[in-house]
């Protein structure tokens, strides 16, 4: 092998999904690169990032998509679904619309993705309890009645989005 070339055994497109602003980018940007921006800038048609980890010794390339939750931003929906074989559902624990909005983000993804495709529920911006609009107990709930898995994160302070990640990704394997 190449200097410098890295060995993959496996490729994984993750898609994320959520209303507009519920951190999406910030999510994917601590996860790939470790980084966050207050001022983020919203998402025009898609963009993806990639970070390879290793699980039961195998390297497995997540390929990680994000697009805008704004309607009129939005990429093509069929191809981003396309291949995809885990998703982030994500809503912003200050924003009760964008947990109401859960529902039919789901409906999508199940409409348009692979019936094995596995599914994180995220509730982000944890960091911002004094704010919380949404109980934990809603969540766990629609996620146990789903059957998706569940966390809260904060892209901000670098909480649990590793486990996030690595959850989905260990499960697809
Ligand atoms: P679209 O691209 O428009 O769909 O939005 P998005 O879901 O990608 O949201 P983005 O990641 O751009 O974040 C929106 C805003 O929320 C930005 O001001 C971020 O800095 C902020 N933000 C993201 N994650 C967190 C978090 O965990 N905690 C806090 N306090 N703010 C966050
Ligand atoms: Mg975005």
């Amino acid at each position: 092998m190449a200097a410098g070339a890295e060995r993959i055994d496996f490729v994984f497109k993750v898609v994320l999904i959520g209303d507009a602003a519920v951190g999406k980018s910030q999510i994917l940007a601590r996860f790939a690169r470790n980084e966050f921006t207050i001022d983020s800038k919203a998402t025009i048609g898609v963009e993806f990032q990639t970070r390879t980890v290793v699980i039961d010794h195998k390297s497995v390339k997540a390929q990680i998509w994000d697009t805008a939750g704004q309607e009129r931003y939005r990429a093509v929906t069929s191809a981003y679904y396309r291949g995809a074989v885990g998703a982030m559902l994500v809503y912003d624990i200050t924003k009760r619309q964008s947990f109401d909005h859960i529902a039919r983000w789901l409906e999508e993804l199940r409409g348009h993705a692979d019936k094995n495709i596995v599914i994180m529920l995220v509730g982000n911006k944890s960091d911002l309890e004094e704010q919380r609009a949404v109980p934990v107990e809603d969540a766990k709930e629609f996620a146990q009645r789903e059957g998706l898995f569940f966390l809260e994160t904060s892209a901000l302070q670098a909480t649990n989005v590793e486990t996030a990640f690595l959850t989905v990704l260990t499960e697809i394997f």
